[in-house]
């Protein structure tokens, strides 16, 4: 029996908060519209526009990245997860969420899966650490990029193919898959040509919606993870979320929080803050998808900030409580550990220490979320709370669905696309052009047509 994850609203409305909160009348006006931008999204949804809603059934996808990792586990040990942005984020929730926190370092037949590690960025301190400790002979790569063209994984991937060539002829292209688009980009040329094994990314996915497809799966099933719960996880979501009631729809109820806290309360500042390290890399996932989609216009676009508690209270927690009035917090909890450890009685003499014998140190994590909850209320500050039953494959399916379908709602509600990313393409043009990509010329003379004052750096 799986239990359902809980979103739970009270300390953002008014009733609670007094006016800072929303009230019960500003969520049911926005009821038509919600009505009506769930019929324009269930269409794109059933006419394959909006394909990421029916990820979590597509068995022969999840089938096909299961069967890759589970040939790579037999020959290698580690995977070298390449990719940036939506092609790295979601893997590395899944990663450090679900796995062992220092699964890398366990023995194998503890570990249940193969070691995974991301070097994401085009740096060459993280990439040659790793380099440094990976045993190439045993080590497999994932290289993943949607449009098949990215710099920082091409980079990773120049380094490699000449590494790899120091271990014979065929080395690379035995222990490469790549994830790209079917059909198209540079990817799937250099794939098709080499004859590497290659899973699909469905075109009409976006990178930041693609955790679920083969980006997502393949270093989740390598690493041991519970595919399968986390797709029934996310295909509950979905279940849930096809009801056009906003008080019945928990993707629908937490974008429209936070779109009301931002239009109508002066809050474009979000606060993503699970109590549980295991979450951390999914803030930072939650980051690149509220930021990335609704970003869009002078006028639009909320901030994400990224925080984890309790460690948090002790840094961004002040500016929370006393400084601008500005943010809201959404916190993650979990209810029932997967790993807890009683606090035993001892320094009983110790006022600051006496009180916390005999309790747990998850209870305490737990009750530092509640404490932080009721004195930002308190101080008529808004948050909501997601509960998490648990923090396991099917949890965690929920929780990255519900921001997808929020991420997928709230930009129609905003009035923008939350599927493109020309700000970052804007940006590519010139890396081209430094680079001396042939036709990118023009964005070379265009950043030197610029003439930075030398008086003006000191
Ligand atoms: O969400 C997105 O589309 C982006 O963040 C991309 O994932 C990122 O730019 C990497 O792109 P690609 O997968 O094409 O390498």
């Amino acid at each position: 029996m799986t239990a359902n994850l809980v979103l739970d609203i009270n300390l953002a409305t008014d009733e609670q908060i007094g006016a800072n909160g929303i009230s019960l009348r500003d969520l049911e006006e926005l009821a038509p519209r919600v009505k009506q931008l769930h019929a324009e999204l269930q269409e794109k949804r059933r006419t394959k526009v909006l394909p990421f809603f029916d990820l979590p059934t597509d068995t022969a996808a999840s089938e096909a990245a299961k069967a890759i990792a589970a040939d790579l586990s037999k020959s290698y040990d580690n995977l070298l997860v390449l990719g940036i942005g939506g092609s790295s984020l979601g893997a590395k929730a899944l990663f450090s969420g679900l796995c062992h926190p220092l699964h890398n370092l366990l023995p194998k037949e503890k570990r249940g899966g193969m070691r995974l590690f991301f070097p994401d960025n085009a740096d060459p301190v993280t990439f040659s650490g790793i380099l440094d400790a990976v045993d190439l002979e045993k080590t497999a790569v994932a290289a993943i990029t949607k449009s098949g063209g990215t710099a920082e994984t091409w980079s990773q991937m120049l380094v490699l193919r000449e590494r790899y060539a120091r271990l014979g002829e065929g080395a690379f292209d035995q222990r490469v898959v790549a994830v790209t688009d079917p059909e198209k980009g540079a990817l799937r040329r250099v794939a098709t040509k080499a004859g590497w094994r290659t899973l699909p990314v469905p075109p009409a996915v976006g990178g930041r919606f693609s955790v679920l497809t083969a980006v997502g799966l393949l270093p989740a099933a390598a690493a041991g993870i519970d595919v399968d719960g986390l797709l029934a996880g996310a295909a509950d979501m979905v279940r849930r979320c096809e009801s056009d009631d906003l008080f019945q729809n928990p993707a629908y109820l937490a974008a429209a929080v936070l779109y009301l806290m931002d239009t109508k309360k002066g809050r474009r500042i979000d606060v993503f803050m699970p109590y549980a390290d295991a979450l951390r890399e999914t803030s930072d996932w939650f980051v690149q998808l509220w930021a990335e989609s609704l970003g869009k216009t002078k006028d639009v676009g909320p901030t994400p900030i990224r925080a984890v508690g309790a460690t948090d209270q002790h840094s961004l927690v002040q500016l929370l409580m006393e400084g601008p009035n500005d943010k809201f917090t959404t916190f993650v909890r979990v209810d029932a550990p997967n790993v807890d450890l009683p606090l035993s009685k001892g320094w009983e003499d110790q006022g600051d220490v006496a009180y916390l014998g005999g309790h747990s140190m998850h209870e305490l994590l737990n009750v530092e979320h509640q404490a932080t909850a009721a004195a930002l209320a308190q101080a008529g500050r808004p948050s909501m709370t997601i509960r998490l039953p648990r923090l396991d494959a099917h949890g965690m399916g929920q929780l990255l669905m519900l921001w997808e379908i929020a991420t997928a709602f709230a930009g129609p509600l905003y009035g923008v696309n939350p599927f493109d990313q020309p700000g970052v393409e804007a940006g590519k043009k010139f890396i081209g052009g430094l680079l001396g990509r042939a036709g990118y010329e023009r964005y070379k003379s265009e950043l030197e047509q610029r003439s930075p004052k030398p008086d003006w750096v000191v």
